[in-house]
């Protein structure tokens, strides 16, 4: 199942020839010009020209000619969730709600997310109950729709709030355990639900020989850092959770409620994070979009409009992020109606299209960008999947400078992503002829430029000559293979030259 293309009206001012970036033998980068799309005049159809989906959540209820013309996405908001669909024992029990919402996708060619399976909420009968009654659900939800679920919500909300970094400490998460005292649950010998989770729901996927993606879904998740530049540990504990477990997991789903809660806060640095987490190898989705109003200075209109325009453009500006779902339709129908934070007003099917959505459209028929850093996606019918833990990343925007060839050490290239103020730096650390058991790259930064925060690396200095070595998952790297991590700073990075010291 695809989403379709939907209708489309060519206007004369989007009849022009667009610069696209075509990439060719040897790495050789060069412009050319090719014929743009007409510009499409639904969501849907915008949105798959340039390569993603453009969804909705909604119950039977709301299932009116807005929702097939517009959306090429389905989540179902409350009716596949385990107090509806769940038995104590991990059955499957009054999900006709959850069939009328598949059935509805796919009569209309629309993608369907199902969600969720694990989550501390909403937990119903499952709440308290075992890894194995869990698996068996888990089994049942996958197994019942099949493929006619491109995505699953596999655990949800497994993050707790207030950005401590910490799981929850509610069911189904007070089953974690870590055995050796490491402060972390991602050992063999450890007990955690999210990998048994995933680990379970990849065996029924493979079992059944099946397509469906496996995702985990958080909110505050969204941006490098929180409101004042804070770190946002919330986001780095998700990013290391993916990291550990990325050969069971295929997606993260980034909620995005924005409000006005320090946490949740649209910042700058949202492209960067997509683009951190796609460099893992997965798919990255905005899995439940709404944005009050009044975030920008109760500026009715035109400020919401900017925002989505903001979120829309960071998620295209990415190849893997392949989807965008907003939670409901219009204002009055949705779960937080009094900060109007949908794309339309009215309601029962009668709906007028606000600011917001003329923005989201326009956006969308932009396309993705055209600089190196964002190659034409896959259409999400046929995303990356089940790659190896340790995938290329998606291409730099800036050309990577690297030191110069070394036949058994070790060479270092630098990807960087910057925007005004700011930038991540992505670090691929790559053995010579023989395999390193240690690394350790070097750089000097420009004058101005900080580090703030790093991942999957030891660093010294914070400005001027910076060294980051290897942590303890990373060090080893077979003869000609590669492992990375990455650095956010302030300031502008501009050219790095980092070089490169292996310990045999
Ligand atoms: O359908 C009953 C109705 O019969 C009854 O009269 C009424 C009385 O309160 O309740 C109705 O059910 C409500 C249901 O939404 C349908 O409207 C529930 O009380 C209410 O709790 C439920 O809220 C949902 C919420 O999840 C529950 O956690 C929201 O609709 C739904 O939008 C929201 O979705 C969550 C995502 O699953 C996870 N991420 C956050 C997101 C927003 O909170």
């Amino acid at each position: 199942m695809s989403s379709s293309p939907g209708r489309t009206r060519t206007r004369s001012r989007f009849a022009v020839l667009a610069a696209a970036t075509l990439l060719v033998g040897s790495g050789l980068t060069v412009q050319a010009s090719l014929p743009a799309a007409a510009a499409a005049d639904t969501l849907r159809a915008a949105a798959a020209q340039a390569g993603l989906f453009f969804g909705v959540a909604a119950s039977p209820g709301r299932l009116n000619a807005t929702v097939s013309r517009e959306f090429g996405q389905l989540t179902p908001e409350n009716d596949m969730k385990p107090d509806t669909i769940a038995n104590s024992s991990g059955g499957l029990q009054n999900t006709g709600n959850a069939d009328t919402l598949v059935n509805y996708a796919q009569t209309n060619n629309m993608l369907v997310r199902g969600h969720t399976m694990v989550w501390h909420s909403q937990a119903g009968a499952l709440q308290g109950q075992s890894q194995a009654v869990l698996n068996n659900f888990i089994g049942n939800a996958l197994n019942r729709w099949g493929n006619r679920i491109a995505y699953w919500d596999v655990v949800n909300e497994a993050l707790e709030d207030n950005n401590t970094g910490r799981r929850r400490n509610q069911w189904p998460h007070t089953m974690n355990r870590d055995a050796n005292g490491d402060g972390d649950t991602f050992d063999a010998g450890d007990t955690d639900v999210i990998r048994d989770s995933f680990i379970r729901a990849k065996q029924v996927v493979q079992a059944g020989g099946l397509t469906t993606k496996l995702c985990i879904n958080d909110y505050d998740v969204e941006g490098l850092t929180v409101q004042g530049g804070t770190p946002n540990r919330k986001a780095n504990a998700l990013y290391d959770i993916v990291r550990n477990y990325r050969q069971y997991i295929d997606c993260v789903g980034f909620q995005s409620h924005f409000n006005d809660n320090p946490n949740s806060i649209i910042t700058d640095d949202l492209q960067a994070n997509i683009q951190r987490f796609a460099d893992l190898g997965v798919e990255v989705h905005i899995t439940e979009l709404d944005i009050d109003d009044d975030l920008s200075n109760n500026d009715i209109g035109a400020g919401q409009a900017a925002n989505y325009r903001k979120v829309v453009r960071a998620c295209l500006n990415v190849a893997r992020c392949t989807g965008i779902t907003v939670w409901g339709i219009a204002d009055s129908e949705s779960w937080r109606a009094s900060e109007r934070g949908l794309l339309f007003t009215g309601g029962n099917g009668n709906y007028q299209k606000k600011a917001a959505y003329t923005a989201v459209l326009d956006e969308l028929n932009k396309g993705r960008g055209t600089s190196p850093s964002n190659p034409p996606s896959n259409p999400p019918s046929n995303p990356p999947s089940n790659e190896p833990s340790n995938p290329p990343s998606n291409p730099p925007s800036d050309p990577p400078t690297s030191t110069p060839p070394n036949p058994a050490g070790c060479t270092a290239t630098v990807s960087l992503n910057s925007w005004t103020g700011g930038f991540v730096a992505t670090v691929r650390v790559t053995a010579g002829s023989a395999p390193v058991s240690g690394w350790s790259v070097g750089m000097t930064l420009p004058s101005g430029a900080t580090v703030t925060n790093a991942w999957n690396t030891n660093r010294s200095g914070n400005s001027g000559a910076v060294q980051f070595t290897n942590v303890g998952h990373n060090g080893r790297i077979a003869a000609g293979q590669s492992a990375e991590f990455g650095f956010q700073g302030t300031g502008s990075a501009g050219s790095l030259t980092p070089t490169c010291t292996a310990t045999a």
